[in-house]
C-alpha cells in the first residue's frame, strides 16, 4: 500500500503550482455530453476522480482523448447510445450524479446507481430528484438505483432548493439549457464551480443568467455546441497550501489562482496573525509559525468553505488559545480529529462543533486518510509534528491532488511517497 511520509519542521519558501479544479472539471465534463459536437478542455488536473469520470462519459457512448501529460480533455458524444451508469462506475465518486441531468436532458432517460453516502455524510440526492420532477421528468426509485424519463423532453419550471445544494444546482442548471422554456433555480449554490460551469454552457450556446447568486435563470435552447475552455484553478487546493504555510511557517507564493476565490481564506488566516499578499493571479502567504485562535462556521459560499474546515482545524491546534469551529454543511465531517488526536491535538467534538485546544505539541504517528480533506488535514499537521508522520490510504488524497509531493517538496516539504509493508497494514 503507498503511503506518504513526511518528517515535520521545515520552513516552506518559493513558489507552487496550483491545477484545474476538481470540482469545476466533473460537472462541466458532465456537461460536455449535452453537445453532440467536440469539446475541448486545457488545465484538466490528472486525479483519480477524473478518470473514473472519463470512463462514465464513453459508457455513454461519448469518445473521449484524455492527454495526461499536457493536462488535456476532449471530448466528442456525437452518439450517445446508454443511457444507463453502472454501479461498478457509479459507486466510485458521488460526482457521477451529476450524469442524471445530461442523460436525461439529451435522451430523454436515465438510469444510474444512487450515489451512496460517504465518510463524510449521508449525502442524499432529494434535492437533484425534486428538481428533475419540476422540470418534467417521471421518476422511478429501484433498489438502489433512480429511473427517469422525459420522452417528450424536459420542459421548463420553476425549482425552489431547500438547501443551496451545489450538485443539485449544477445537475438542473444542465438539465435546463435543454429544457422547453424558462426555469428558475431558487436557493442556488453561488460556489465558484457553479459559475464555471455556467461560463463553460454559455460557451456552449446556453442561456443562462443570475449565475453566481442564489436566483439562476435558463433559458433552454434547442442544442447546444462544442467549444473550447480553459479550466479555473482549483481554490481549496491553493487554500490548503495556504495553511500549510501558515502551519509551519515561511513565505511562499502560490501561483495560478483567482486570489477573490479565496476571500474567505484569506480573511480568516489575516485574522489569525498570516501576512497574506494578494497578486494578480497569485497568492503570497508570509508566516513566522504564530497563529492567533479563531472561531470558523463552515458556510455555503460565500462563507467559508467546508471542503477548508479540517485543514483549518489542524492548523488551530498551532494557535495560541482555544478555537472553535462549526460544520454546517456535513454531518460527520470531523473524522479527521481522531487521527490529529493520535498526533497529540486536543480537540473535544459535540455534534456539529469541534473545540480545538491551542498551542498543542504534535508528534509523528502512522495516520491513514479518512476521506479526501481529512488527509490533507494530516498533511498539514505533518509539518510541524516532531519526527515522521506516515500518512497511510492516500487514494483518497488523490482523488483531489495532482501531483502532490513533488509540489511539497520544491517548498521545502521532507516528503516522499513509499510502500508500506504487509505487516503495517
Ligand atoms: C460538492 O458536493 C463538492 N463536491 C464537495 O466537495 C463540497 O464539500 C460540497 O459541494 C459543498 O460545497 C463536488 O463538487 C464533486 P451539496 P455536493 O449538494 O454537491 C445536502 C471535496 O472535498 N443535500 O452542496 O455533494 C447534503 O447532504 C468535496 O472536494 C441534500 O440534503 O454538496 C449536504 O449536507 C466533498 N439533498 C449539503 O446538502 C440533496 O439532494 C451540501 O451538499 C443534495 C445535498
Amino acid at each position: 500500500m503507498e503511503c506518504f511520509k513526511v518528517i515535520g519542521g521545515n520552513k516552506l519558501n518559493g513558489k507552487i503550482n496550483v491545477s484545474g479544479a476538481k470540482n469545476a472539471i466533473l460537472p462541466v465534463m458532465a456537461a460536455s455530453i449535452l453537445t453532440e459536437n467536440e469539446c475541448k478542455i486545457s488545465n484538466v488536473p490528472t486525479l483519480s476522480d477524473v478518470r473514473n469520470m472519463v470512463k462514465m462519459v464513453e459508457f455513454s457512448g461519448a469518445l473521449t482523448e484524455l492527454d495526461i501529460d499536457n493536462e488535456f480533455l476532449k471530448i466528442t458524444a456525437n452518439n450517445l447510445t446508454n443511457g444507463e451508469v453502472p454501479y461498478e462506475l457509479s459507486s466510485k465518486l458521488r460526482a457521477s450524479f451529476l450524469f442524471a441531468g445530461p442523460l436525461l436532458a439529451r435522451m430523454g432517460k436515465v438510469k444510474i446507481c444512487m450515489p451512496g453516502g460517504c465518510a463524510i455524510g449521508s449525502r442524499p440526492i432529494d434535492l437533484h430528484l425534486k428538481g428533475l420532477d419540476a422540470l418534467g421528468a417521471k421518476i422511478r426509485k429501484g433498489w438502489g438505483f433512480i429511473e427517469a424519463s422525459a420522452p417528450r423532453g424536459l420542459k421548463g419550471g420553476e425549482i425552489y432548493l431547500d438547501f443551496p445544494s451545489v450538485g443539485a444546482t449544477e445537475n438542473l442548471l444542465m438539465a435546463a439549457c435543454l429544457a422547453k422554456g424558462e426555469t428558475i433555480i431558487k436557493n442556488a449554490a453561488a460556489e465558484p464551480e457553479i459559475m464555471e460551469l455556467a461560463r463553460f454552457l454559455k460557451k456552449m450556446g446556453a442561456k443562462i443568467y443570475g449565475d453566481g447568486t442564489d436566483t439562476v435563470i435558463i433559458e433552454g435552447v434547442k442544442s447546444l455546441s462544442g467549444c473550447d475552455f480553459t479550466m479555473m484553478p482549483d481554490r481549496i487546493e491553493a487554500g490548503t497550501f495556504m495553511t500549510a504555510v501558515a502551519v509551519a511557517g515561511g513565505d511562499v507564493e502560490i501561483c495560478n489562482v483567482i486570489p477573490s476565490h479565496l476571500d474567505p481564506v484569506t480573511a480568516k488566516l489575516r485574522e489569525s496573525g498570516v501576512e497574506i499578499k494578494e497578486l494578480k493571479n497569485s497568492i503570497r502567504v508570509i508566516s513566522a509559525g504564530k497563529i492567533r485562535a479563531l472561531d470558523i462556521k463552515t458556510l455555503p459560499y460565500p462563507g467559508f468553505p467546508t471542503d477548508m474546515q479540517a485543514q483549518m482545524t489542524a492548523l488551530m491546534t498551532q494557535a495560541g488559545g482555544t478555537s472553535i469551529i462549526t460544520e454546517t454543511i456535513f454531518e460527520n465531517r470531523f473524522l479527521h480529529i481522531g487521527e490529529l488526536t493520535r498526533m497529540g491535538a486536543h480537540i473535544k467534538v459535540q455534534g456539529r462543533t469541534a473545540i480545538v485546544e491551542g498551542k498543542t505539541r504534535l508528534t509523528g504517528a502512522t495516520v491513514h486518510a479518512t476521506d479526501l480533506r481529512a488527509g490533507a488535514a494530516l498533511i498539514v499537521a505533518s509539518l510541524v509534528a516532531e519526527g515522521e508522520t506516515i500518512i497511510k490510504e492516500i487514494e483518497h488524497i488523490e482523488r483531489g491532488y495532482t501531483n502532490l509531493e513533488n509540489k511539497l517538496t520544491n517548498i521545502g516539504v521532507n516528503i516522499v511517497r513509499t510502500q508500506i509493508s504487509a505487516d503495517f497494514q
